[in-house]
């Protein structure tokens, strides 16, 4: 079955119809950068563009940077304010005439991987760990999604976690690679005190090929430690797949 997997970020929307059977885009994807005031009507209007490049008349999978539950945006730590309170999957299914599904998107970047990625063959507690501006969280048992985690706001140094150890954090402080995985590693060392994982796997722009060679060295866990493969398209297959689930 195909869905359009539609991924909402800090600086780009995403989109891609995906083979949910596979996990490949069966399409090019079509990106368009995000505005800068993101509110949901700004957000919809960019959907609906995605919507009609694609010219896309079935299911859609949409992930937001926040915490959802049942199709209500309950948190805005990284978007626009406006955000909370809004039933984004009425809005965009009103907006764009089709049925649409949206998840948290490091639960969907998650997904992903469970499928497709470096989780595919992970039993027992599985946390996938997703940094970039924020830190965004997703929980498997035996394969299955917890959704929700939120545990980039887990306390950290006196405040959220993904204030002390998100990328944006690295770059806004400037930390050389090694000073950042030393608070990364406090960090994995909390969520293991409070979890105990069998796997851990790391996402989002730091897990990139040419980043993880930087700092993997100064990292480790009781867990197996794994860096995933699906960057780029994460988030888009896994809200795809994930609109077949809910
Ligand atoms: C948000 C999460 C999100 C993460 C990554 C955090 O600030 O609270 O919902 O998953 O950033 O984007």
């Amino acid at each position: 079955m195909e869905v359009l997997g539609i991924d909402i970020g800090g600086s780009g929307i995403k989109g891609a119809p995906v083979n949910t059977s596979t996990g490949e885009l069966t399409a090019k994807r079509f990106r368009i950068p995000t505005p800068k005031d993101a509110t949901p009507i700004a957000i919809a209007a960019i959907v609906l563009k995605i919507v009609k490049h694609f010219d896309w008349k079935g299911a859609i999978g949409c992930t937001v940077p926040a915490r959802v539950e049942h199709g209500l945006v309950r948190t805005a730590t990284n978007i626009h304010a406006s955000w909370i309170d809004t039933h984004v999957e009425q809005l965009l299914s009103e907006k764009t005439g089709c049925k649409v599904t949206v998840i948290n998107d490091a639960d969907a970047a998650g997904v992903a991987s469970i499928k497709f990625g470096r989780g595919s063959a992970a039993k027992g507690l599985v946390f996938f760990i997703t940094v970039g501006t924020g830190i965004g969280s997703a929980m498997f048992y035996n394969q299955v999604l917890i959704p929700g985690t939120e545990l980039g706001h887990l306390w950290l140094k006196g405040d959220a976690a993904e204030l002390y150890a998100s990328d944006r954090t690295r770059v806004q402080e400037g930390l050389s690679w090694p000073e950042w995985a030393g608070r990364f590693q406090q960090y994995l060392n909390r969520i293991e005190f409070l979890f105990a994982p069998d796997t851990i796997i790391i996402g989002g722009g730091v897990s990139r090929p040419n980043k993880v060679k930087l700092y993997s060295k100064y990292l480790s866990s009781k867990a197996d430690l794994h860096f995933a493969k699906l960057e780029n398209e994460a988030g888009i297959i896994g809200a795809a797949c994930s609109a077949l689930i809910i």
